[in-house]
């Protein structure tokens, strides 16, 4: 536990404008034991995300906060590319050797098709960037890292639901990107076991906002991802006439792909324990096989979801009577993606209890208060002509 004086420690959070990142930041600034410091290139990000967090925050704060509790509400926000390492050295100088306690590294590309059209943008923004940020990290005596990782790095996984031993064997250019970063990070707490400490977790569906719909997801375009996509359609910013559904005749209970969705808060709930388990007092290293203090662990609820499960709860959140067409399978979906979250539960103390109903709830209340997501009206949105189931 933290007492008064303890000074609060900067922690730098990559992607901090994203989805997941801007999650991650309120969850740390929930905590008033950190200062946080946000890169982001805004690549697929708003800087509103950022305001409205501190905003959040500073909401939070008690009546008689200290001079020490308002300044943890405040984002020190850097517009930095992690491509371009003397941008990142830039930021660190700022806080001196030492000056930062550890880093969360969430920001990166994430659209599976896109990478295999693009793989080198991919290896270059996901790959050398996480490379050019060890390289200043370790100039610069920071050795403490919480990496963003994702279920894809199993590819098509021999057992359901999937432990963390699973070889890993992703299939996209986008997955072999987490499994390289991996890699990379372990081999490095190899070389100097004594100085740096990384857990990678393994995200598998994240979902949902905030419950004041102040913060959640802004895709870019047109949503890659069902939930968001049919927020999409159910606000009238889509307006695909039907849902498709590729492949019903996958070994599942109603024969459609299955994932793991989890609460967005829950999952940044987790980044806050990774990152307490980084302490020297923390036991998450004792039982490590190797020298090195790097682990990996799922975070997701295990429980699986299928697409026409997520369709039924987005009808009931939204209203709006979905209608979908079955088209064929697509390359390289995997039929269960569903986590076995055990290990992170036993060891980080993790749990992830909102369940697919709340995730749809905050999920829509976000995109009913936001239309647009953070920006301005690209257009007008489509009347809700579909029939409004009561
Ligand atoms: N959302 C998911 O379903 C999911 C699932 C598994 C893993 N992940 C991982 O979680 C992380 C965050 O995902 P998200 O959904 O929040 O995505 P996001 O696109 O909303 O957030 C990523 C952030 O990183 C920033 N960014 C990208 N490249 C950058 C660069 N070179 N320099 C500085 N900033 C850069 C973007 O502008 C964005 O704000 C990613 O590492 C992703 O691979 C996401």
């Amino acid at each position: 536990m933290s007492t008064n004086d303890e000074l609060l420690k900067r922690v730098l959070v990559t992607g901090g404008a994203g989805y997941i990142g801007s999650h991650v930041i309120y969850t740390l600034q929930t905590t008033r034991r950190y200062k946080v410091i946000s890169i982001d290139n805004l690549h697929n990000a708003h800087p509103k995300a950022l305001s409205r967090v501190a905003q959040l925050a500073r909401d939070a704060l008690p009546v008689d906060a200290s001079e020490k509790d308002k300044d943890s509400a405040e984002i020190d926000s850097h517009i930095c590319d992690l491509t371009q390492k003397d941008q990142i050295r830039a930021v660190f100088e700022k806080y001196g050797k030492g000056g930062i306690w550890g880093v969360i590294h969430v920001a990166a590309y994430k659209a599976v098709g896109e990478s295999t059209q693009i793989p080198l943008s991919y290896y270059e923004n996901n790959v050398a960037a996480t490379l050019y940020l060890l390289q200043v990290m370790q100039e610069f005596e920071c050795t403490k890292l919480v990496y963003s990782s994702s279920a894809t790095v199993y590819g098509i996984p021999p057992v359901i639901p999937i432990p963390e031993s699973t070889r890993l064997k992703a299939d996209s250019p986008y997955g072999k990107t987490k499994v390289m970063c991996e890699t990379i990070i372990e081999d490095l707490c190899s070389s100097e076991p004594e100085k740096w400490r990384a857990l990678s977790l393994r995200y598998f569906n994240p979902a949902g906002a905030h419950p004041s719909g102040l913060i959640g997801e802004d895709p870019k375009g047109r949503p890659g991802n069902l939930l968001p996509l049919l927020a999409h359609m159910a606000i009238g910013r889509v307006q695909d006439s039907k849902l498709r559904v590729f492949g019903n005749d996958y070994p599942t209970p109603d024969g459609t792909c299955v994932r793991d969705y989890l609460h967005v808060l829950d999952l940044a709930k987790g980044h806050l324990l990774a990152l307490d388990a980084l302490s020297p007092e923390s036991k998450v290293f004792d039982n490590r096989p190797t020298d090195a203090r790097f682990k990996a662990y799922n975070l997701g609820r295990g429980q699986g979801s299928s697409v026409l499960q997520i369709v039924e709860a987005m009808r009931k959140a939204t209203g709006y009577g979905f209608e979908w067409e079955i088209a064929g399978r697509r390359r390289g979906d995997v039929p269960d993606l569903t986590a076995d979250p055990t290990l992170a539960e036993k060891e980080l103390g993790f749990t992830a209890p909102q369940d697919l109903d709340t995730m749809c709830r905050d999920l829509w209340n976000w995109q009913t208060k936001h239309p647009w997501g953070y920006g301005e009206p690209e257009g007008e949105l489509a009347p809700r002509t579909r029939q409004v189931v009561e």
